[in-house]
């Protein structure tokens, strides 16, 4: 693994994990990065700028006597070189500032300006990172794409237990790799994934529906947006936060992602439909609510809802990849290719939910990848890897199939 050509900016703020920071630029240059640092007025008192500048090979950008003019030009040019802003350590303070977006040295100054993916590496006595304030910044931060790693937890410099001590090195730096060497190959395309379950509503109280989280639907949309793509969720009832940077558009039943799915599909690449769909609803939605009468039995009637994904798979276009789930209790590869043929699909994900550590609301997965070349194992996995395994899948079927613009 090289980083030759790799541009890094690495911010010091003022902690006593600074001197850990010089480990980092020496890895990163021994890698064959540029490293570029940044250090606060309070991190200078830590460790002293002439360490960094030795181990970067570069001047060393301080506050010390640096005139607002000298900001200006400097933060726009470190801002735009950057492959990756790194803030390491990073305090309670500057996250506070990059979340309000105040810009009152050379540091804050140019996060703000760059464009960079930005990792930033929290080290902070345990009260100030478990303060409301900071929990608060650090989900805003997490919410527009900023990457974190640690704090770690153990015996911090100022003898508290606690989380709060900034993560070592090598892990740091792994992290680094990691996300400068997230691959783009789904840049340009659109992708659309539905997620969660449908409710099949009763009455304005009640409603039928199944276990589905919306894990596994929003795996891939975040692995789809992390490779580039454009991504829009048609998204049922689901237990675990919305991803962000891709489009949502919320549904209810069974029939409203029908209509959703017509109006999308066309203007979509790649398909995926990881919702779990009720195959029936209730004849009646009653207008008030049902009430009991003792003694008595409710039979509910119930009647077939659309087979969306048959529905999609009829309206393919040319260039289209269409990939659906199979959630299965048993025969699951027989009923999973019975399905990839009725709804026209190119690949379905097959599940044992019967399997532990498969299926609904777990966070890994297990699964049978089948085409109509064959089947693939995918062993027990997070979803977020099997997302990245799937939509790999879809790039050499596509490729396979010479899609246009592939
Ligand atoms: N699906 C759909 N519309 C439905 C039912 C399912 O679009 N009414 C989609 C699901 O999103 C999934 C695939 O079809 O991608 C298979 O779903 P599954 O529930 O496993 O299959 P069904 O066709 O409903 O068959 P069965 O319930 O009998 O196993």
């Amino acid at each position: 693994m090289n980083l030759n050509g790799k541009e890094i900016v690495l911010g010091v703020t003022g902690g006593i994990a600074a001197y850990k920071s010089a480990e980092i630029v020496s890895r990163l240059r021994h890698l064959g990065a540029g490293v570029h640092v940044i250090m606060t007025r309070n991190a200078t008192e830590f460790v002293s700028p002439l360490t960094f500048q030795t181990l970067s090979a570069n001047p060393v950008v301080t506050d010390t006597f640096a005139s607002p003019e000298y900001w200006n030009v400097e933060h726009v040019a470190l801002a735009k070189l950057a492959d990756l802003f790194v803030i390491a350590p990073a305090t309670a303070n500057i996250l506070a500032k990059m979340t309000a977006g105040i810009a009152d040295d050379m540091l804050s100054t140019t996060v703000l300006a760059t464009r960079a993916p930005i990792l930033v590496a929290p080290a902070m006595n345990t009260g100030m990172w478990t303060a409301k304030a900071t929990r608060e910044n650090m989900r805003i931060l997490t919410e527009r794409g900023v990457h974190r790693i640690g704090p770690d937890s153990g015996m911090l410099a100022c003898g508290d237990e606690g989380a709060g001590r900034m993560s070592e090195p090598d892990e740091i730096v792994r992290e680094i790799i990691r996300i400068l060497h997230i691959s783009r190959d789904l840049a340009g395309k659109r992708v659309l994934i539905t997620a969660g379950a449908t409710r099949e509503r009763l009455d304005p109280v009640r409603f039928l529906t199944n276990d589905s989280s919306g894990k596994m639907g929003f795996a891939l949309a975040e692995a789809a947006r992390d490779r580039g793509a454009e991504v829009t969720v048609v998204c049922g009832n689901v237990s675990v936060p919305l991803p962000n940077g891709v489009r949502i558009i919320a549904i209810e039943s069974a029939l409203d992602l029908l209509d959703a799915m017509m109006a999308e599909c066309p203007s979509n690449d790649i398909i995926i439909q990881a919702a779990a769909v009720a195959d029936y609803r209730p004849e009646k939605v009653a207008e008030t609510k049902i009430k009991k009468k003792s003694g008595e039995q409710i039979i509910l009637k119930l009647v077939e809802n659309p087979d969306i994904a048959k529905a999609v798979g009829e309206r393919k276009a040319a260039g289209q990849t269409l990939v659906g789930f199979a959630a299965e209790t048993d025969h699951v590869n027989e009923n999973a290719q019975q399905k990839l043929r009725k709804k026209n699909l190119d690949m379905i994900v097959a599940n044992d939910v019967t399997q532990k550590g498969a299926g609904f609301n777990s966070d890994t997965n297990i699964a049978t990848l089948i085409t109509a070349e064959g089947c693939i194992e995918e062993p027990l996995q997070s979803k977020r890897k099997l997302a990245d395994s799937i939509l790999d899948h879809i790039l050499m079927l596509r490729q396979k199939s010479g899609s246009p613009s592939d």
